[in-house]
């Protein structure tokens, strides 16, 4: 008998969990998989079981034989595995506040995935998923690592630059959100919708919108000047963009977008949400624990409606079709997270880039757009350089680099608010970051 589907999920305990379920249940046909194995951390115990359980009852309503494990052994779980999915967070969601709180007393933004809370989640991170590449490297050579944990795209990039894998995908939904929020905008299917993506993570544009295979490209920016229709995603309040700067840049931005084109209504607006109703991260505690209370309910079997009050909605759908279509060589197109290979002149070949690919079995092929508009690769470079000097620090644990890294972020004023915003964050973190606090390590760039 030819073994079955192998999927080990790391951070199975997440409320997101349910949504990846959903997924793999919606295209078993397709995607046959037999076993899920869902792995968390001694403190994510608890919520492991309450999700774990659910996914196990989702699974029986949908009559399908896949097998749920739950397990904090790590080794147990990728162990001859064929895709790896990652979706933890260190430090859990108070590591969060912290990244959104302690920018804003310096004047600066305080965000989950940008400018010192990007930073910060990045050094906490890297080194762990850089464990995770080596026990694959021993344990499931052969498997994909389809990376959610954000900052997906400085992750993305440690793991190409770090590790000795080279399957690798990062994976975000705000594309896919995009597309849902156009197909929603001009009333029609969402498969009805096709976006040229071409970008970073967190920073990606679209290059042109087709409806049918025509472009509607003026018809879409036209209407990003309206509020409610410039925010395709839950965590991210939209402020309708200047139709000038729309029309003359001629492409799609992205939600996140407004941070770096609208700083000062971005900073002002995180600084009055947070004295209202806290930090997005402390919003966000007060949703899961609702989330955990109806996961427990014995009698729930589908994803609950309230699952999608947060940012990642439509995860499922992005994840499951990649891998979906990796294992099948459907070599259909969608947007990730890979190597650039020349597809963006700008950018070096070796980076991790977010754009639109044919997926094979082989893994992502990145079609090459030329280079991106004049007016965004200079914002476009400095963050990767930034995403680039990041991940060198999270590395080395070179306090420098961090400094470095941060100063250049567009999103900081100064070197030396920089410098004070890495102290307080780096005591604010210090558990996390065991590479800050020990002997120094040499690494090839
Ligand atoms: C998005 C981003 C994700 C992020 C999420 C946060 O849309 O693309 O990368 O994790 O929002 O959502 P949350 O509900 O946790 O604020």
């Amino acid at each position: 008998m030819t073994k079955g589907i192998k999927i080990a999920t790391i951070g199975g305990g997440s409320s997101y969990t349910p949504e990846l379920v959903e997924g793999f249940i919606k295209r078993y046909d397709e995607f046959p998989l037999s076993e899920l194995w869902l792995v968390d951390i001694e403190e994510g115990k608890e919520k492991l079981e309450i999700v774990g359980n659910f996914a196990k009852r989702m699974i029986e309503k949908a009559g399908l034989p896949i097998d749920v494990h739950l397990t904090l052994d790590r080794r147990e779980a990728l162990k001859d595995a064929d895709f790896v999915t990652t979706q933890f967070r260190v430090g859990g969601l108070s590591a969060r506040a912290k990244d959104e709180r302690i920018p804003v007393k310096y004047g600066v933004l305080g965000q989950e995935t940008n400018g010192p809370g990007g930073l910060f989640k990045g050094l906490r991170t890297i080194p762990v998923i850089l464990e995770i590449t080596k026990e694959m490297e021993e344990l499931c050579p052969d498997a994909w690592l389809i990376n959610f944990t954000n900052p997906a795209g400085m992750v993305t990039e440690a793991v190409l630059r770090y590790s000795n894998i080279d399957r690798v995908v990062g994976l975000c939904n705000v594309p896919i959100g995009m597309e849902m929020g156009i197909a929603k905008l001009l009333d029609v299917d969402h498969s009805r919708i096709h976006i040229d993506f071409a970008g970073l993570n967190h920073m990606v544009y679209g290059l042109d919108v087709y409806l049918d295979g025509v472009s509607v490209k003026g018809e879409v920016l036209q209407k990003l000047a309206d509020p409610e229709n410039s925010s395709f995603v839950k965590n991210i309040d939209g402020i309708g963009w200047e139709p000038e700067f729309t029309q003359a840049l001629d492409a799609l931005t992205c939600p996140y977008h407004m941070y770096y084109y609208k700083s000062k209504e971005m900073l002002d607006k995180t600084i009055e949400s947070s004295k209202a109703e806290g930090t997005r991260a402390e919003v966000v505690q007060a949703l899961e624990k609702d989330l955990f209370e109806l996961y427990k309910d014995e009698n729930l079997n589908i994803k609950p409606p309230q699952l999608e009050e947060r940012g990642g909605a439509y995860y499922s759908d992005a994840a499951v079709r990649l891998i979906t279509s990796i294992y099948n060589d459907k070599r259909d197109i969608q947007p990730v997270n890979t190597m650039n290979r020349g597809a963006i002149a700008s950018i070096p070949d070796e980076s991790a880039v977010e754009i639109s690919c044919v997926i094979t079995k082989g893994g992502p092929v990145p079609l090459a757009v030329g280079d991106l508009p004049v007016a965004a690769r200079g914002l476009v470079q400095q963050i990767k350089s930034f995403e680039r000097i990041s991940a060198e620090a999270a590395v080395t644990g070179d306090y420098n680099k961090a400094v470095l890294a941060l100063t250049i972020n567009p999103l900081t004023p100064s070197d030396t608010i920089a410098k004070q915003v890495i102290d307080e964050m780096m005591e604010a973190h210090k558990e996390h970051l065991p590479q800050f606090f020990q002997e120094k390590v040499t690494v090839n760039k």
